[in-house]
C-alpha cells in the first residue's frame, strides 16, 4: 500500500486539516480564480448501450507547472461525466490497468447487487475486467461514480478515482431548464500537495486501516476525523473561474471530499434555487441563500447570473472554512445574452410517501474500543444488520455522537425529522446521502424498489468508511 502511493510518512501530521503554508514558497500553487474550470469529457459509448472505462495511472497538470499522478477512470480526474437516459440499459466495463484492486459503485444508482459495487466485489489489477449492469429504471438525478475497495477507499478516490453520472428523463426534458453550456457539473473536493504536485495523503497510522485486520486502535487522532486538504478542487482544478452569461445556469453541485464538509454561499450575495436533491428533481423549487453539503451529496440548482451587473466577480465560497479553504470557485459575468429558461414552479412529480412497515435504529458511534461503528460493530462483511422487504418502506432512525453522513446503497429516502423537529429547507426531496450532525437522531422514510440482495449503509467520511464505519444490509 505504501509503495503504490508513494507518500511521505505524515502519520504524526499534528491537525486534520493538512497544511499547506510550509510547502508554498516550494510548490507555487495558482492564485485563485485564474485556471478555467475544466468540463470533465461526456463518456462515448463503445456501441448503443457500452461504455468501457479503463482504470489507469496518468499525469496530470493540476496545479499549473507541476504535473500529479492520479488514478483515473480513462486516465483522468475527474473521470468521464456518463451521460445516461432513464430506462436505457447501459453496461459499463470497467478494466482496471492499476496497481490495486478496484471496486466501482454508482453512488445513488439503482443496480442489480452484483453491479453495486460490494467493497469486497474487486476488480483484480493488472487487467481485471467487470461488467457493471445499469438497468437505469429510475428518475433522472445528478450521480457519481467512484471507487469503493474495502479499507482502501479514501487514498484511492483521493487519487482520482471519480467520476460523474447525469441520468437525464423525459419529464426533466419537457422543462425549460438551462442546458448545453449553461448546466455545469461541478465536482468539489479538497487536497494536499506535496512540494513535487503528487498528492498529499498521510500513511494509514499503524500501517493499516483495516477494521477487521486488528489495525484500528493504532489509528490516531487526525486520521480518525477524516482527512482534508487546503486546496479546493472543482472539476480537478484549483479555485477554477468560468465566464458565464447573464443568464440562468444550471449547477450540479457535488461534494466529493473524504470528509470536508461546506456551506456553499455565493458572495457578494445571491441565491441558489434548488431544483433537485440526491436522487432527482423536487416537486417544486426551493430557494437557499446558503447550502449545506457533506461528502457524498449532491444538489442540482440554478443560479440567475442575469441578476449582477456585466463585468461582476461572483464568488462560490464556503463559509465553514477560513484561510485558502474558504474559496472554492469564481464566475464572471462575461456578457448579457439571450435567455428562454424559466424555473417553473411545479418541476416534477416525485414518488409519494409509503407508509413504514417498521422502525430500524442504526446509530453511528464511536464503539467501546474506540473504533467507528454501526450499532456497536465495526464493519462485519456479509452480517446484514437489516432484512427489508423489497417494495416496502420503513423509517431509519439515524443517530450519532459526530458529522457522519449517511449514505445508504439502493433505497433512496425523504428526511422526516431532525431531532423530532422538521426537516431543514436543503433537506428537500428524495436523497440517498444525509449529514447527521453530532448527537442528532435523524429520521428518515428509505423506500426499497428495484432488486433483492445485499446492499450496505455507511459514513461516507472516506476515513469513516475505510475504518469500518459500514453495514450490510439484505432486501429480501
Ligand atoms: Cu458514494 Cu457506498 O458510496
Ligand atoms: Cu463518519
Amino acid at each position: 500500500f505504501l509503495g503504490v502511493l508513494g507518500g511521505t510518512a505524515l502519520a504524526a501530521a499534528g491537525c486534520a486539516e493538512i497544511s499547506g503554508e510550509l510547502l508554498r514558497s516550494r510548490l507555487a500553487l495558482p492564485r485563485p480564480f485564474t485556471v478555467p474550470l475544466p468540463i470533465p469529457e461526456v463518456a462515448r459509448h463503445v456501441r448503443p448501450g457500452r461504455y468501457e472505462l479503463t482504470q489507469r495511472a496518468a499525469k496530470m497538470e493540476i496545479i499549473p507547472g507541476t504535473t500529479t499522478e492520479v488514478l483515473g477512470y480513462g486516465g483522468t480526474f475527474p473521470g468521464p461525466t456518463l451521460d445516461l437516459r432513464r430506462g436505457s440499459r447501459v453496461t459499463v466495463a470497467v478494466r482496471n490497468e492499476l496497481s490495486v484492486p478496484t471496486s466501482t459503485h454508482l453512488h445513488g444508482g439503482v443496480t442489480p447487487p452484483g453491479s453495486d459495487g460490494y467493497p469486497t466485489d474487486l476488480v483484480a489489477p493488472g487487467g481485471g475486467a467487470k461488467d457493471y449492469d445499469y438497468p437505469l429504471e429510475q428518475r433522472a438525478a445528478t450521480l457519481w461514480y467512484h471507487d469503493h475497495r474495502m479499507d482502501f477507499t479514501a487514498p484511492q478516490v483521493w487519487r482520482g478515482l471519480a467520476g460523474m453520472a447525469l441520468v437525464r428523463d423525459d419529464e426533466e426534458d419537457a422543462l425549460p431548464l438551462p442546458r448545453g453550456e449553461r448546466e455545469l457539473p461541478l465536482m468539489i473536493c479538497d487536497r494536499a500537495f506535496e512540494e513535487d504536485g503528487s498528492f498529499r495523503y498521510p500513511s494509514p497510522p499503524g500501517g493499516g486501516h483495516s477494521g477487521h485486520t486488528g489495525h484500528m486502535a493504532a489509528v490516531d487522532g487526525d486520521y480518525m476525523e477524516g482527512v482534508e486538504g487546503d486546496v479546493i478542487l472543482v472539476n480537478g482544478a484549483p479555485w477554477p473561474v468560468a465566464e458565464v452569461t447573464a443568464t440562468r445556469y444550471r449547477l450540479r453541485l457535488l461534494n466529493a471530499s473524504n470528509a470536508r464538509r461546506y456551506r456553499l454561499r455565493l458572495a457578494p450575495g445571491g441565491r441558489f434555487t434548488q431544483i433537485g436533491s440526491d436522487s432527482g428533481l423536487l416537486a417544486a423549487p426551493v430557494a437557499h441563500d446558503e447550502l449545506p453539503i457533506s461528502p457524498g451529496e449532491r444538489y442540482d440548482v440554478v443560479v440567475d447570473f442575469s441578476a449582477y451587473p456585466v463585468g461582476s466577480a461572483v464568488t462560490l465560497v464556503n463559509t465553514l472554512a477560513d484561510g485558502p479553504a474558504r474559496n472554492v470557485m469564481r464566475f464572471v459575468v462575461a456578457r448579457r445574452a439571450a435567455d428562454d429558461t424559466a424555473v417553473p414552479a411545479v418541476l416534477s412529480r416525485p414518488p409519494g410517501r409509503v407508509a413504514p412497515v417498521t422502525t430500524r435504529r442504526f446509530d453511528f458511534r464511536r464503539s467501546a474500543e474506540g473504533v467507528w461503528a454501526i450499532n456497536g460493530h465495526p464493519y462485519r462483511p456479509g452480517v446484514p444488520l437489516a432484512r427489508p422487504r423489497l417494495g416496502t418502506a420503513e423509517v431509519w432512525r439515524l443517530s450519532s455522537d459526530f458529522h457522519h453522513p449517511v449514505h445508504v446503497h439502493l433505497a433512496h429516502f425523504l428526511v422526516l425529522a431532525r431531532n423530532g423537529r422538521a426537516p431543514a429547507a436543503p433537506d428537500a426531496g428524495w436523497k440517498d446521502t444525509v449529514d447527521v450532525r453530532p448527537y442528532e437522531v435523524v429520521d428518515v422514510l428509505a423506500r426499497f424498489d428495484g432488486y433483492r440482495g445485499r446492499y450496505m449503509l455507511h459514513c461516507h467520511n472516506l476515513e469513516h468508511e475505510d475504518m469500518a464505519m459500514m453495514a450490510d444490509f439484505e432486501v429480501i
